[in-house]
């Protein structure tokens, strides 16, 4: 099943193509609007939603994360973003004007459950992102917005997470065209944007070798640093999870500005420092980030979008994304960050589908 591919986190990485494919097939119409007729919210019930609560786990949450970023940008909707281990334990503000979206790729896991069924509990519609059609979360939900990434074998959530990422940029704008927030032209140079990402994504796979000079550069390391603003922070801490779960190497994700509040007294002669710095807004912003780690003697790999050489002035090497909208370059900068974790863990001969001591649904609360 694992085809030509030594493990199945490689062929899930590279079957991403397909599965952005799938995911928004048959929900973009000939004049690029969204069709998703398994959310029938009008637009006086989505009107009478004061705040929307996005609640998961792990890879879920980071993708729900870049969600609270694409439902606020395109609805001006508050979204709150919670931890579903957290959430219940701490009276969250739920009412029958909530709408509770929580993210699951198995649609088993526990705490997720549980959260859906307290915001139901506290009269609120639960709207759930998951790949598992028959699931419980999928069972229990009150609306589910299927992801179409097919099985997910590999311990490491890889082409889950784009999928979710996808909904999440569909759903942001289906709320949008129905709550007209966004103008039709606006809406659809956007929707053109997301039919470019799967050809995109092929893209980046093509060069996939590149990153293995990086990989074999971080073996001995003790720790990296993953740095980002905004939406790149989002991608940051889901790099910095990917690679902590296959590779068992200490790394974090630090919204860059934050480094200089405290962490940056770990960064020392040679501690590897990936840079995403794909929002053009924050470039300068992050590039400064770059220069204090680069001054305390970091090697730093930068990850931006495709004609950003001036990049190479600041950082010891560089990997270019293809150019697209600013809330879609999380799923082109992640891939990237994906395969680099995966050649780490590959160089380090560790069981890279089954990593130690986790298990793909998480059960038990
Ligand atoms: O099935 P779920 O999406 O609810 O799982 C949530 C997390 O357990 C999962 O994303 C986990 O963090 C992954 N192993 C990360 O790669």
């Amino acid at each position: 099943q694992k085809g030509p591919y030594e493990h199945y986190m490689l062929k899930e990485i590279h079957e991403q193509p397909l599965t952005l494919r799938n995911t928004m097939a048959g929900r973009i119409d000939g004049g690029n609007r969204i069709v998703l007729p398994e959310i029938p919210l009008t637009e006086q019930e989505l009107q009478r939603i004061e705040k929307m609560y996005i609640v998961a786990c792990g890879t879920a949450y980071h993708a729900g994360l870049v969600g609270k970023f694409a439902i606020e940008s395109l609805t001006r909707i508050p979204v709150e973003i919670d931890i579903a281990s957290e959430f219940r334990y701490r009276d969250p503000i739920v009412s029958d004007n909530t709408l509770v979206i929580v993210v699951s790729q198995s649609g088993e896991t526990a705490d997720t459950i549980a959260a859906l069924q307290e915001s139901q509990r506290r009269g609120a519609k639960v709207l759930a992102v998951t790949n598992v059609a028959g699931s419980t979360i999928a069972r229990q939900a009150d609306y589910v917005l299927a992801t179409k990434a097919g099985p997910e074998i590999a311990v490491a959530s890889t082409k889950a997470y784009t999928a979710q990422l996808l909904a999440f940029e569909l759903l942001a704008l289906y709320f949008a065209q129905t709550l007209r927030t966004l103008d039709d032209e606006t809406r659809s140079s956007l929707v053109d944007g997301i039919k470019q990402l799967p050809h995109q994504v092929e893209k980046l796979l093509a060069n996939a070798d590149e990153i293995k000079w990086f990989a074999e550069s971080i073996l001995d390391r003790r720790s990296v640093f993953f740095i980002g603003r905004g939406l790149d922070y989002a991608v940051a801490l889901e790099a910095s999870l990917k690679l902590k779960e296959i590779s068992y190497i200490h790394s974090e994700a630090y919204a860059a500005g934050e480094l200089k509040h405290g962490s940056l007294a770990l960064v020392e002669e040679g501690t590897p420092v990936i840079a995403l710095v794909t929002h053009q807004q924050l470039f300068e912003k992050t590039v400064s980030n770059i220069k204090e780690a680069k001054a305390r003697g970091a090697r730093v790999m930068g990850v931006t979008v495709d004609g950003n050489v001036e990049l190479l002035d600041s950082v010891d090497e560089a990997c270019f994304i293809p150019r697209t909208h600013q809330l879609f370059a999380p799923i082109l900068a992640v891939v990237p960050m994906q395969l680099l974790s995966y050649y780490t863990s590959l160089a380090l001969g560790n069981d890279i589908d089954k990593p130690r001591n986790l298990a793909k649904s998480v059960t038990v609360e």
